[in-house]
Protein backbone atom coordinates (compact mmCIF):
# COMPACT_ATOMS: atom_id res chain seq x y z
CA UNK A 1 0.00 0.00 0.00
CA UNK A 2 1.10 3.87 -0.52
CA UNK A 3 1.92 5.61 2.45
CA UNK A 4 -1.18 7.34 3.99
CA UNK A 5 -1.87 11.02 3.14
CA UNK A 6 -1.22 13.42 6.43
CA UNK A 7 -3.40 15.59 7.31
CA UNK A 8 -1.88 18.09 9.86
CA UNK A 9 -4.64 20.28 11.63
CA UNK A 10 -2.54 23.63 13.09
CA UNK A 11 -5.54 24.72 15.77
CA UNK A 12 -3.26 28.05 16.37
CA UNK A 13 -5.03 30.12 19.54
CA UNK A 14 -8.24 28.16 19.34
CA UNK A 15 -10.16 26.84 21.06
CA UNK A 16 -10.89 29.41 24.20
CA UNK A 17 -11.33 26.28 26.52
CA UNK A 18 -9.71 23.34 27.47
CA UNK A 19 -13.61 21.96 27.55
CA UNK A 20 -14.03 22.65 23.54
CA UNK A 21 -10.35 21.44 23.03
CA UNK A 22 -11.17 17.80 24.48
CA UNK A 23 -14.04 17.78 22.07
CA UNK A 24 -12.17 18.54 19.04
CA UNK A 25 -8.98 16.20 20.33
CA UNK A 26 -11.48 13.65 20.59
CA UNK A 27 -14.02 13.73 17.68
CA UNK A 28 -10.53 14.03 15.63
CA UNK A 29 -9.54 10.96 16.77
CA UNK A 30 -12.42 8.95 16.62
CA UNK A 31 -12.94 9.69 12.40
CA UNK A 32 -9.28 9.13 12.31
CA UNK A 33 -9.71 6.34 13.50
CA UNK A 34 -12.32 4.93 10.75
CA UNK A 35 -10.01 5.95 8.02
CA UNK A 36 -7.60 3.56 5.90
CA UNK A 37 -5.67 5.85 3.59
CA UNK A 38 -4.57 9.04 5.74
CA UNK A 39 -3.10 9.96 8.77
CA UNK A 40 -3.92 12.88 11.29
CA UNK A 41 -1.74 15.02 13.14
CA UNK A 42 -3.86 17.37 15.95
CA UNK A 43 -1.81 20.56 16.86
CA UNK A 44 -3.64 22.14 19.71
CA UNK A 45 -1.93 25.14 21.80
CA UNK A 46 0.94 24.13 23.97
CA UNK A 47 -2.02 24.76 27.00
CA UNK A 48 -4.41 22.06 25.50
CA UNK A 49 -1.63 19.22 24.77
CA UNK A 50 -2.41 16.93 27.70
CA UNK A 51 -5.87 17.39 27.62
CA UNK A 52 -5.55 16.50 23.63
CA UNK A 53 -3.37 13.24 23.96
CA UNK A 54 -5.44 9.83 24.65
CA UNK A 55 -4.40 7.52 27.38
CA UNK A 56 -5.40 4.44 25.05
CA UNK A 57 -3.12 4.09 21.41
CA UNK A 58 -5.20 5.90 18.77
CA UNK A 59 -4.88 4.63 15.59
CA UNK A 60 -3.95 6.91 12.56
CA UNK A 61 -4.01 9.91 15.11
CA UNK A 62 -0.43 11.81 16.40
CA UNK A 63 -0.42 14.98 18.37
CA UNK A 64 2.05 17.94 17.28
CA UNK A 65 3.17 21.14 18.95
CA UNK A 66 2.70 24.29 16.86
CA UNK A 67 6.26 25.27 17.92
CA UNK A 68 9.60 24.61 19.94
CA UNK A 69 12.02 26.13 21.54
CA UNK A 70 15.24 26.40 19.80
CA UNK A 71 17.32 25.78 23.17
CA UNK A 72 17.24 22.33 25.38
CA UNK A 73 16.48 23.86 28.61
CA UNK A 74 17.19 26.14 31.17
CA UNK A 75 16.68 29.80 31.98
CA UNK A 76 14.31 30.66 28.91
CA UNK A 77 11.10 31.93 30.30
CA UNK A 78 8.11 30.99 28.26
CA UNK A 79 10.02 28.81 26.44
CA UNK A 80 8.56 25.00 25.86
CA UNK A 81 11.57 22.41 25.26
CA UNK A 82 11.25 19.94 22.84
CA UNK A 83 11.95 16.99 25.77
CA UNK A 84 9.34 18.18 27.81
CA UNK A 85 6.75 17.76 24.81
CA UNK A 86 8.11 14.57 23.57
CA UNK A 87 7.18 13.50 27.59
CA UNK A 88 3.37 14.72 26.87
CA UNK A 89 3.12 12.17 24.37
CA UNK A 90 3.51 14.66 21.44
CA UNK A 91 5.33 13.22 18.58
CA UNK A 92 5.42 16.36 15.47
CA UNK A 93 6.23 19.80 15.88
CA UNK A 94 5.63 22.86 13.12
CA UNK A 95 8.59 24.57 12.69
CA UNK A 96 8.97 27.84 10.83
CA UNK A 97 5.21 28.79 10.64
CA UNK A 98 4.79 32.24 8.78
CA UNK A 99 2.75 33.96 11.65
CA UNK A 100 5.99 33.10 13.72
CA UNK A 101 8.44 34.40 10.78
CA UNK A 102 6.02 37.24 10.80
CA UNK A 103 6.52 37.69 14.55
CA UNK A 104 10.21 37.97 14.03
CA UNK A 105 11.95 34.15 13.55
CA UNK A 106 14.30 34.15 11.20
CA UNK A 107 15.49 31.01 9.38
CA UNK A 108 18.55 30.86 11.94
CA UNK A 109 16.12 30.42 15.05
CA UNK A 110 14.09 28.03 12.81
CA UNK A 111 17.01 25.57 12.15
CA UNK A 112 17.55 25.50 16.20
CA UNK A 113 14.01 24.59 16.78
CA UNK A 114 14.10 22.26 14.00
CA UNK A 115 17.81 20.94 15.57
CA UNK A 116 16.33 20.52 19.00
CA UNK A 117 12.88 18.62 17.82
CA UNK A 118 15.16 16.51 15.98
CA UNK A 119 17.08 15.47 18.79
CA UNK A 120 14.60 14.88 20.49
CA UNK A 121 13.13 12.29 18.61
CA UNK A 122 10.50 14.84 17.17
CA UNK A 123 9.37 14.99 13.41
CA UNK A 124 9.48 18.16 12.02
CA UNK A 125 6.42 19.86 10.06
CA UNK A 126 8.93 22.92 8.10
CA UNK A 127 7.16 25.32 6.77
CA UNK A 128 7.77 27.54 3.69
CA UNK A 129 6.59 29.98 1.48
CA UNK A 130 7.06 32.96 -0.28
CA UNK A 131 4.63 36.51 0.99
CA UNK A 132 4.30 37.65 -2.26
CA UNK A 133 4.48 36.13 -6.14
CA UNK A 134 6.25 38.41 -8.51
CA UNK A 135 6.14 38.21 -12.17
CA UNK A 136 10.10 37.96 -12.41
CA UNK A 137 9.65 34.13 -10.17
CA UNK A 138 11.36 35.53 -7.36
CA UNK A 139 9.59 33.16 -5.06
CA UNK A 140 11.64 30.52 -6.66
CA UNK A 141 14.68 31.71 -5.52
CA UNK A 142 13.29 32.78 -1.72
CA UNK A 143 11.64 29.30 -0.92
CA UNK A 144 15.02 27.38 -1.57
CA UNK A 145 16.78 29.77 0.32
CA UNK A 146 14.50 29.26 3.17
CA UNK A 147 14.74 25.90 2.92
CA UNK A 148 18.34 25.42 2.48
CA UNK A 149 18.96 27.97 5.96
CA UNK A 150 15.70 26.51 7.43
CA UNK A 151 17.11 23.13 7.52
CA UNK A 152 20.75 23.85 7.71
CA UNK A 153 20.91 22.16 11.18
CA UNK A 154 19.56 18.40 9.61
CA UNK A 155 22.15 15.85 10.10
CA UNK A 156 21.40 13.02 7.59
CA UNK A 157 20.00 10.36 10.05
CA UNK A 158 17.96 12.62 11.05
CA UNK A 159 16.39 14.01 7.41
CA UNK A 160 13.76 11.41 7.06
CA UNK A 161 11.65 12.75 9.97
CA UNK A 162 11.12 16.42 7.94
CA UNK A 163 7.87 17.05 6.33
CA UNK A 164 7.61 20.25 4.13
CA UNK A 165 4.74 21.91 4.17
CA UNK A 166 4.73 24.59 1.66
CA UNK A 167 2.05 26.92 2.38
CA UNK A 168 2.08 30.49 0.39
CA UNK A 169 1.75 33.26 2.86
CA UNK A 170 -0.96 35.25 0.66
CA UNK A 171 -3.28 31.83 0.72
CA UNK A 172 -3.24 31.43 4.55
CA UNK A 173 -6.99 32.74 6.26
CA UNK A 174 -7.53 33.60 3.01
CA UNK A 175 -10.65 33.14 1.44
CA UNK A 176 -9.38 30.78 -1.67
CA UNK A 177 -6.55 27.97 -1.69
CA UNK A 178 -3.61 28.55 -4.34
CA UNK A 179 -4.97 26.79 -7.76
CA UNK A 180 -4.06 22.72 -8.11
CA UNK A 181 -1.98 23.00 -10.52
CA UNK A 182 0.30 26.12 -8.76
CA UNK A 183 0.54 23.69 -6.30
CA UNK A 184 1.82 20.94 -8.22
CA UNK A 185 4.40 23.20 -9.62
CA UNK A 186 5.50 24.37 -5.89
CA UNK A 187 5.69 21.02 -4.59
CA UNK A 188 7.54 19.83 -7.44
CA UNK A 189 10.04 22.40 -6.72
CA UNK A 190 10.39 22.19 -2.76
CA UNK A 191 11.17 18.44 -3.38
CA UNK A 192 13.81 19.49 -6.15
CA UNK A 193 14.94 22.10 -3.87
CA UNK A 194 15.28 19.45 -0.76
CA UNK A 195 16.73 17.11 -3.65
CA UNK A 196 19.49 19.88 -3.74
CA UNK A 197 20.42 20.28 -0.14
CA UNK A 198 20.40 16.72 1.13
CA UNK A 199 20.48 14.68 -1.83
CA UNK A 200 18.27 12.91 -5.06
CA UNK A 201 16.90 10.19 -2.91
CA UNK A 202 16.29 12.23 -0.23
CA UNK A 203 13.82 14.40 -2.64
CA UNK A 204 12.04 11.42 -3.44
CA UNK A 205 11.02 10.14 -0.24
CA UNK A 206 10.18 13.81 1.60
CA UNK A 207 6.77 14.31 1.73
CA UNK A 208 5.51 17.52 0.81
CA UNK A 209 2.13 19.28 2.56
CA UNK A 210 0.11 21.97 0.91
CA UNK A 211 -1.14 24.77 3.07
CA UNK A 212 -3.30 28.02 3.27
CA UNK A 213 -7.24 28.13 2.82
CA UNK A 214 -7.67 24.56 2.59
CA UNK A 215 -11.30 23.09 3.25
CA UNK A 216 -13.54 20.05 3.36
CA UNK A 217 -14.56 21.59 -0.50
CA UNK A 218 -11.54 21.81 -1.35
CA UNK A 219 -9.09 19.43 0.31
CA UNK A 220 -9.45 16.02 -2.17
CA UNK A 221 -8.87 18.21 -5.37
CA UNK A 222 -6.00 20.28 -3.86
CA UNK A 223 -4.23 16.43 -2.94
CA UNK A 224 -5.33 15.00 -6.68
CA UNK A 225 -4.66 17.67 -8.82
CA UNK A 226 -1.83 19.22 -6.54
CA UNK A 227 -0.47 16.13 -6.12
CA UNK A 228 0.74 16.29 -2.55
CA UNK A 229 1.30 13.98 0.03
CA UNK A 230 -0.91 15.96 2.22
CA UNK A 231 -2.47 19.63 3.83
CA UNK A 232 -1.48 21.58 6.79
CA UNK A 233 -4.96 22.87 7.66
CA UNK A 234 -5.68 25.55 9.81
CA UNK A 235 -9.41 27.06 10.47
CA UNK A 236 -11.07 23.84 9.31
CA UNK A 237 -9.28 21.73 11.85
CA UNK A 238 -10.72 23.18 14.88
CA UNK A 239 -14.46 23.35 12.58
CA UNK A 240 -16.69 20.35 13.25
CA UNK A 241 -17.91 18.89 10.88
CA UNK A 242 -16.19 20.29 8.67
CA UNK A 243 -12.64 18.85 9.49
CA UNK A 244 -14.27 15.33 9.67
CA UNK A 245 -15.60 15.66 6.03
CA UNK A 246 -11.86 16.39 5.15
CA UNK A 247 -10.81 13.83 6.07
CA UNK A 248 -13.76 11.73 5.08
CA UNK A 249 -12.98 13.37 1.78
CA UNK A 250 -9.20 12.81 1.48
CA UNK A 251 -9.67 8.90 2.91
CA UNK A 252 -12.15 9.22 -0.40
CA UNK A 253 -9.39 9.59 -3.02
CA UNK A 254 -9.14 7.07 -5.25
CA UNK A 255 -12.06 4.88 -4.38
CA UNK A 256 -14.70 7.12 -6.08
CA UNK A 257 -15.98 8.51 -2.96
CA UNK A 258 -13.83 11.34 -2.82
CA UNK A 259 -15.30 14.95 -2.61
CA UNK A 260 -13.70 17.28 -4.82
CA UNK A 261 -14.66 20.96 -5.54
P1 LIG B 1 -5.75 28.37 7.02
O1 LIG B 1 -4.34 28.32 7.77
O2 LIG B 1 -6.09 26.94 6.64
O3 LIG B 1 -6.71 28.92 8.04
O4 LIG B 1 -5.58 29.24 5.82
C1 LIG B 1 -3.31 27.47 7.31
C2 LIG B 1 -2.08 27.62 8.18
O5 LIG B 1 -1.78 28.73 8.63
O6 LIG B 1 -1.36 26.63 8.42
Amino acid sequence: MPSKYLVVGNWKMHPATVDEAKVIAKKSRLIAGKLVRTEVVACPPFAFIPASVSRTQAENFSIGAQSVSGDEGGAHTGEVGAAMLKSLGVSYVIAGHSEQRAAGDTDEMISRRIGRALDAGLSVIACVGEKVREESGSHFAFIKEQIKNSLANVSEDKRSRIILAYEPVWAIGAQDAMAPEQIYEMSLFVKKAFADAFGPEAGLKVKVLYGGSVNFRNAADIIVRGKVDGLLVGRESVNMPGFSELLKAVDGIGTGQAQTA
